[in-house]
């Protein structure tokens, strides 16, 4: 059985005082989450503040981002090797923004997703079709494109210790959510395609949605049969949304 897993992204959003009063108010309100993982991913620089605000909780802590390399001239970069310092459980990689707006081609996502792996983290691997694609009928193959890429760099026993994250770029930020059957599909072609592979390490992995999950829609996603969980972007900085979301995760 898959332990369900919501995972909150703040992206570029946040302070010391978000960090106390928003994970203040989480680890108060999901001490009853039943049997949900939680983890949150907010910026690098505040890290250190979450971690320390999340002593004695449940609560997960997940950078957004981190370099291949393990150290060296990479100005303004954090190697994911500094990340368990601070108590960092998981670190999404491949994210579309991360892909459309820095670049970062396949080949650098499975070089990243390595590495983290390589420094005792679980990676969050994003993969996603843009609206396009979706409409020239083309997200089987970009989903699996983005799948395969990673899996031949790491193979899938790779994938005991890993997530990967559905989140369609036309779902992000805008208000329109994939149906829980449009998600659905694409959950469980991933999972047929890992299980080609290997059929235990396909049963056994987390495949999460995102692409504004709230809390209206978020238990209707998660009741289906390959979404364990959601990775929630806006509606993670709103504590009261993302501990409903959290709880209508349990028991689904
Ligand atoms: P939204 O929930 O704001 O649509 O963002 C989703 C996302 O990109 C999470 O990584």
């Amino acid at each position: 059985m898959r332990r369900k897993l919501v995972i909150g992204n703040w992206k570029m959003h946040g302070s010391n005082l978000l960090v106390q009063e928003l994970l203040g108010s989480l680890k108060v309100g999901l001490d009853e989450a039943g049997n949900v993982e939680v983890g949150v991913c907010p910026t690098t620089l505040h890290l250190a503040a979450a971690s320390e605000t999340l002593i004695g909780s449940q609560i997960k802590l997940g950078a957004q981002n981190a370099n291949a390399h393990t150290s060296g001239a990479f100005t303004g970069e954090v190697a994911a090797e500094m990340l368990p310092e601070y108590g960092v459980s998981y670190c999404l990689v491949g994210h579309s923004e991360r892909r459309e707006l820095f670049l970062e081609d396949d080949t650098q996502v499975a070089e990243k997703f390595a590495s983290l792996q390589k420094a005792g983290l679980t990676p969050v691997l994003c993969v996603g079709e843009s609206l396009d694609q979706r409409e020239q009928e083309s997200t089987e193959q970009v989903i699996l494109a983005q799948v395969e890429a990673v899996l031949d760099k790491v193979g899938v026993q790779a994938f005991v210790n890993a997530v990967i994250a559905y989140e369609p770029i036309w779902a992000i930020g805008t208000g329109m959510t994939a149906t829980p059957a449009q998600a659905q599909a694409v959950h469980e072609l991933i999972r047929q395609h890992v299980a080609a592979r290997d059929v235990g390490v396909a049963k056994n992995l987390r495949i999460i949605y995102g692409g504004s999950v709230k809390s209206s829609n978020a238990a209707e996603l998660f009741g289906q049969a390959d979404i364990d969980g959601g990775l929630v972007g806006g509606a993670s900085l709103s504590a009261e949304e993302f501990i409903v979301i959290c709880k209508s995760a349990d028991s689904k």
